[in-house]
């Protein structure tokens, strides 16, 4: 039996997730995005060429390959429709290798309103989140309120739209929430839905089940570990699940199908809107890994906080998610570092823990250390493990040791090419 391999974030998101899934493509028929939506930033390089990507599967720029929108996933159709556009431009195959379920909710121009009123109502507390619309189309989802990319066929589908629009009205009036112009939202969404009807939509939970023996699948994650809806720094995360238990849902596969989870992270840790990040580093040492990182967001260009890599996160996240292939990214942006840290543990309240808190926001943790000799190397030109200096297999080494498992896939740089594999 075939199995249904993952690929997914372990930090906060942005550890390289779109770089990785693309890397990995050739070997996989089918790529499949199980949650999230426009939220998520993908970026991807080749050819001297970096191509971002939002909603769409990372799979879409190789000809041979299916690329599914799962049912997980929340689908903003003016906001597709650019993305469509902007990846055909590109060489992309889209209207061949693009599914779309017909069950994936709707993020309707409202639900955007709505994300933009409650960030603004909360103030001080705001989430930071990308304002794309997902933690409102989320809520009306379990909220039993939802239209789904399915309804666009449907005969009523205006009058539907309709109801919905008018309860999200009175509530962003009520949050005091007035600038925007909804005959032009409401414009742009019908011509963006008459756009999507053209592509294919299908009840892709039949279409994966009945491939899954015959065809190899990658479900693609968005987000990280961290942001899970359940298991991240709550209330500061998103509204989905972004950890492997999401594939089940969000694709409608059952979990024996689950086969390798690929988890990734970076050397170090970032993090972009707010919420609690113990190994932040408000220093000249933040400042060096945002610059060399090139810290920014992808979707929204907003700078992404840094700080030292984080185990006790990371092996919760490889917990969670029953993480068996390891992979660590942008291993070049530590070189010039005089000393390198990694947080082995916490503090919480004066006391030693390796667990995550309860509330990362209401506890005090100081983060342990244990510090490494750096490397002035270049590392962007290895393609082996033997060209790598010693002080980073030093690095290396005791990561192994102390997650329990090698670090298979080392990343180097951007470019697929950079990508160091034993
Ligand atoms: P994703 O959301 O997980 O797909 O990650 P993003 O694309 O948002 O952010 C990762 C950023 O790091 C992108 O700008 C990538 O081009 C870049 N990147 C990926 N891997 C590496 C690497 O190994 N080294 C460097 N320097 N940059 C990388
Ligand atoms: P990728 O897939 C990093 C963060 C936002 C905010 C919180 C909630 O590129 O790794 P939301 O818009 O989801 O309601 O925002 O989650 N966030 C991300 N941070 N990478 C992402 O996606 C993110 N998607 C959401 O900054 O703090
Ligand atoms: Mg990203």
């Amino acid at each position: 039996m075939n199995k249904v391999d993952v690929v997914l974030g372990l930090q906060w998101g942005d550890e390289g997730k779109g770089k990785i899934a693309d890397f990995l493509t050739p070997r996989y028929q089918i790529i499949a995005r199980f949650q999230g939506g426009p939220n998520a930033g993908h970026s991807l390089k080749f050819n001297g060429e970096t191509h971002v990507l939002n909603t769409i599967p990372s799979g879409i720029f190789h000809p041979e390959s299916t690329n599914i929108i799962g049912n997980g996933v929340v689908v903003d159709p003016v906001r597709i429709k650019a993305e469509i556009e902007r990846v055909i431009a590109a060489g992309a195959k889209v209207k061949a290798n693009l599914i779309f379920s017909r069950k994936a909710h709707l993020i309707l121009p409202t639900h955007r309103l709505l994300d933009a009123a409650s960030e603004h109502a909360k103030g001080d507390a705001k989430i930071g989140s990308t304002l794309r619309g997902i933690g409102p189309t989320y809520r009306d989802k379990i909220g039993r309120n939802g239209l789904r990319i399915g309804d666009i066929q449907s005969h009523n589908f205006q009058e539907k739209y309709n109801i919905i629009k008018k309860e999200h009205l009175a509530l962003i009036g009520f949050l005091g929430y007035t600038d925007f112009d909804i005959d032009f939202l409401d414009k742009e969404f019908f011509e963006a839905c008459d756009f999507i009807k053209e592509y294919r939509l299908a009840d892709t939970e039949y279409l994966i089940n009945s491939k899954i023996n015959t065809h190899k699948i990658l479900a693609e994650g968005a987000q990280g570990s961290m942001l899970d809806i359940d298991f991240g720094s709550y209330p500061f995360v998103t509204s989905s699940n972004t950890i492997s238990g999401g594939v089940c849902n969000g694709l409608g596969i059952a979990p024996q199908h689950i086969g390798t989870v690929y988890g990734i992270f970076k050397a170090y840790c970032t993090r972009v809107g707010s919420g609690p990040f113990p190994t932040e580093l408000n220093d000249e040492a933040g400042e060096l890994l945002r610059k060399k990182g090139n810290e920014f967001g992808a979707t929204t260009g907003r700078p992404r906080r840094c700080g030292w890599l984080d185990l006790v996160a990371l092996k919760y996240a490889i917990m969670l998610s029953g993480v068996n292939y390891l992979i660590m990214m942008k291993s070049d942006v530590l070189s010039e570092f005089n000393e390198i840290k990694v947080c082995t543990g916490y503090k919480v309240n004066g006391q030693f823990t390796n667990e995550v808190p309860y509330d990362l926001c209401v506890d005090s943790v100081e983060p342990i250390y244990e510090t490494f000799n750096g490397w002035s190397e270049d590392l962007t030109a290895c393609r082996k493990r033997s060209e790598l200096p010693d002080n980073f297999y030093t690095y290396l080494n005791f990561l192994e040791k102390e997650l329990g498992m090698p670090i298979k896939i080392i990343s180097v740089g951007p470019d697929r090419e950079q990508t160091i594999i034993d």
